[in-house]
């Protein structure tokens, strides 16, 4: 039984999501799509909606992925447990703590999982390799983890403090995820007009998480992260099939976004979220990490927002996961 799934939102991400269900992922197909602006549905072979909660609540739709804007996600999320249908929805989770926090209230009173968040990072074969250095001993005991984010241009429709909300919320889960652990602290750096920034962060044991947010670093899409251990360092190789020999220069290129980069990250994620919907074991980002990323960059971004506020100690929440997130398995063994 194949099942059927809705995309809303058929932007960059929509697009994605929905050419792997239509050529790739087995179990599912593209069933619906929804977009504010019809423009963007001419050439896509499924049931078109004109409005998300109609699309949502069509018996023709069992499942639905959210690829719309952050502001929309709450009210789609919140549709889609009313109607009881799983729903994989793109990071970050909400567009406000509060937002999320209603989300997680819905769920819990469903009583069963239903939300996937997009941190697709968790699929991606090199930060599954550096977790799995860590998780098996073999750099010794974690000490610093070193991120780095870099867009070669923001995209059109960021605004205020996305580059926290939005952007950062990766390197937050990823850090959670990664090291099993929770962050207690941070500190916040920012340069001219809050870019880049530069958030140093501390999990639960101590471990150090630097990370630099550049949203305009204008040579390409660039992503790292290493994590180093008191008897050995992990890091990402450079992301490249091949060395281009040119003008007396030999190296590779940059895309110009994520998706190149994350092509085997969206694949993954897409399969186990079907798997999830058929043999009822969650997996991925839960609606609780959503919520914790959404709360950590919030956190910090009131404390950007304080103007003179440079590399103050920002001390984190450390709320309580309701039962229905902590039953499956702690963080540190979750996929
Ligand atoms: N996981 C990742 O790597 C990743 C990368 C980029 C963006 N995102 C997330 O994906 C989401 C979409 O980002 P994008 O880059 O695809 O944006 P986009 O602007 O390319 O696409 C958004 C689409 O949603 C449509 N839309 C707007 N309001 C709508 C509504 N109420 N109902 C239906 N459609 C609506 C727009 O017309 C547009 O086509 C955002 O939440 C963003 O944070 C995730």
């Amino acid at each position: 039984m194949s099942i059927a799934v809705g995309v809303i939102g058929m932007g960059v991400m929509g697009a994605k999501h929905a050419q792997l269900l239509q050529q790739i992922t087995r179990g599912a197909h593209l069933a619906a799509v929804c977009d504010a602006n019809a423009a963007r549905l001419t050439d896509v072979q499924a049931e078109r909606f004109d409005d998300p909660l109609a699309l949502i609540r069509s018996d023709k739709v069992e499942a639905v992925v959210i690829a719309s804007p952050d502001e929309t996600h709450e009210a789609l999320v919140l549709a889609a447990i009313s109607e009881g249908k799983p729903v994989l929805c793109e990071k970050p989770l909400a567009a406000t703590t509060r937002q999320a926090e209603r989300i997680l209230e819905a769920e819990v009173i469903f009583g069963r999982r239903l939300v996937q968040v997009g941190f697709m990072r968790r699929f991606d074969p090199a930060y599954s390799a550096l977790r799995a250095a860590h998780l098996e001993g073999r750099i010794g005991q974690a000490v610093l983890l070193h991120n780095i984010h870099r867009n070669a241009q923001a995209p059109s429709w960021f605004t205020g403090a996305m580059a926290l909300t939005n952007a950062f919320v990766h390197e937050i889960d990823i850090s959670r995820w990664m090291l099993g652990e929770e962050i207690c602290e941070a500190h916040i750096f920012s340069g001219a007009g809050d870019e880049p920034l530069m958030i140093q962060m501390q999990s639960d044991s101590g471990v150090m998480i630097s990370t630099e947010v550049f949203m305009n670093a204008t040579y390409g899409y660039h992503v790292h992260a290493e994590l180093v251990g008191r008897e050995g360092a992990v890091s990402m190789a450079t992301p490249t099939q091949v060395w281009l020999n040119h003008g007396r220069q030999h190296g590779h290129g940059w895309p110009d976004n994520w998706l190149p980069r994350f092509e085997e990250a969206y694949r993954q994620q897409m399969h186990a979220w079907v798997n999830s919907i058929k043999t009822g074991i969650p997996s991925g980002a839960s609606s609780w990490d959503g919520y914790m990323a959404s709360a950590i960059a919030e956190q910090l971004a009131a404390e950007m927002g304080q103007g003179d506020a440079q590399g103050r100690c920002v001390p984190l929440s450390q709320p309580t996961p309701d039962a229905l997130y902590v039953t499956h398995a702690p963080i540190s063994e979750r996929a």
